[in-house]
């Protein structure tokens, strides 16, 4: 929808009207479609701060209130009553299902979760020690070599072969990983568990005894994964949406995504803030370290603390920390002093003026860690949970790029500030 133009009078006096357009909420985007082919200028935006880079259903966030909605659903709505599996039938078909298609979808899910033996030798020829996002990325990266015969990106039914695939397989494959990792025998999935049940039977049981399930622990695992689930054109997922616009394979996409989920600025940051903690020590040193990240020589930065769009604070935050008390409360205590730990520096950050001018608050990646080893989980497999909760919101906006008949593929311009034009110098010459 358009409404009022927005007009640009270029250097030579040239006024050029560029129409806007309307969502159903946020603010008004001006479309530049135009201003090349009319005014022969690009427009420039690093970091696309200022870039809305396509249309989207998905998820709406207002950064400057605290707000996150899937399909229009507050996220709290969700995280208080809803499951991950109900929340990925909603991002990837836009609607809350009935019982009977919830009922259909979780059991697709269910029979999904096996991995093809051949799949499964790739993790004899990884080194014990590799990092599990490596082994994710490689094994999703290979599933296009096995699904070859359905991943035409123009039949629907292909569409939801593919989701159903990375949704159901993703958590045996990092379970995979992170047995490869502890040297202990790959267990394979029970279909009989839901979603969180069977991840943590995967990770957690040995053949020696009966695995005894933790129902905290899936409690937790089940609202992390609500919170991952999607958060509109973030890096990872504008990596899926960039990859896949090409029309490539998408489970190509979903692993390029989860290599540009990796880096320690976007879902490497829980990881990174346990490794902070770990390094901080004990509260004493709190006050050394918040010094260190507001000085400008010292490249250190608080991790969890900041986010591109959250201005005020990130509503997955204040949900996760109340499931922080809950863990660390059902474990008598033992990680407690890491807890404490970070709830004091929480404190001192946020009562400090650096911080409150930047607007700096603590990130859902702040707390996620902390139940992530509260849980048992080694810090290296915390971005490759937040990968199993992002998976779904991958697909959902791959789907959504795929099938817009307007789609093109995506191919940014730049300022080029490179040498101008020069002869080439035969080599005896230079
Ligand atoms: N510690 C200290 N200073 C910071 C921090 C921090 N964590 N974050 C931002 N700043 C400062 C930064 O130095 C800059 O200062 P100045 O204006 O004087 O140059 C100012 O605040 C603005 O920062 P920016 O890097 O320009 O902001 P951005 O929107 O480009 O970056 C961010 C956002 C999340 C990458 C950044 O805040 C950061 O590196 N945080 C730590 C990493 C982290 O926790 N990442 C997880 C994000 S949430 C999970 C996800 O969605 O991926």
């Amino acid at each position: 929808m358009s409404n009022d133009a927005f007009r640009l009078i270029s250097p030579s006096g040239n006024e050029l009207e560029l129409p806007t357009h309307t969502g159903t909420t946020g603010p008004d985007v001006v479309d530049i479609g135009r201003l090349y082919r009319e005014q022969g200028v690009f427009t420039y935006d690093p970091g696309f701060v200022a870039t809305g880079s396509c249309k989207s259903d998905i998820t709406f966030i207002d950064g400057e209130e605290g707000v996150l909605m899937y399909r229009g659903y507050p996220v709290e709505q969700l995280a208080a009553h809803s499951n991950f599996i109900e929340v990925c039938y909603l991002l990837l078909y836009g609607e809350l299902p009935n019982t009977a298609e919830l009922d259909a979808f979780d059991s697709t899910i269910r029979r999904h979760t096996m991995l093809n033996e051949g799949m499964l030798k790739f993790f004899n020829g990884f080194r014990y020690d590799a990092h599990p996002m490596a082994m994710l990325s490689a094994v999703v990266g290979s599933m296009s070599a096995y699904y070859h015969d359905t991943t035409d990106v123009h039949n629907p039914e292909h569409r939801d072969i593919f989701s159903h695939r990375i949704l159901a397989k993703l958590p045996t494959i990092a379970a995979a990983a992170y047995k490869l990792n502890s040297g202990q025998p790959f267990v394979h999935p029970r279909n009989d568990l839901g979603y969180c049940e069977n991840l943590l039977q995967m990770f957690f049981a040995v053949p020696a005894e009966p695995y005894e399930m933790d129902t905290v622990a899936a409690e937790a695992l089940d609202l992390l994964f609500i919170l991952h689930a999607d958060h509109e054109q973030n890096c990872s997922t504008s990596t899926v949406r960039m990859a896949g616009s090409s029309g490539a394979n998408p489970y190509s996409a979903i692993a390029a995504g989860i290599s540009a989920l990796w880096g320690p600025a976007h879902g490497g940051a829980n990881e990174a803030v346990l490794e902070m903690l770990k390094e901080i020590g004990d509260t004493s040193q709190i006050k050394k370290y918040v010094a260190k990240a507001k000085d400008k020589d010292d490249p250190f930065r608080l991790m969890g603390f900041g986010h591109r769009v959250y201005k005020n604070f990130d509503p997955r935050a204040t949900i996760i920390r109340d499931m922080c008390h809950k863990v660390i409360a059902s474990l008598d205590g033992r990680d407690a002093p890491m807890f404490e730990l970070a709830l004091e520096l929480e404190q001192v950050a946020l009562k400090d003026d650096y911080f409150i001018e930047k607007n700096l608050y603590p990130n859902v990646d702040f707390y996620s860690g902390i139940i992530y080893r509260a849980l048992g989980i080694p810090t290296s497999m915390f971005t490759v949970m937040f990968a199993l909760g992002r998976s779904v919101g991958w697909c959902a906006h791959w789907r959504e790029m795929i099938s817009d008949p307007h789609a093109k593929i995506s191919r940014p311009r730049q300022l080029y500030t490179g040498a101008a034009k020069r002869d080439y110098i035969a080599v005896e010459k230079r």
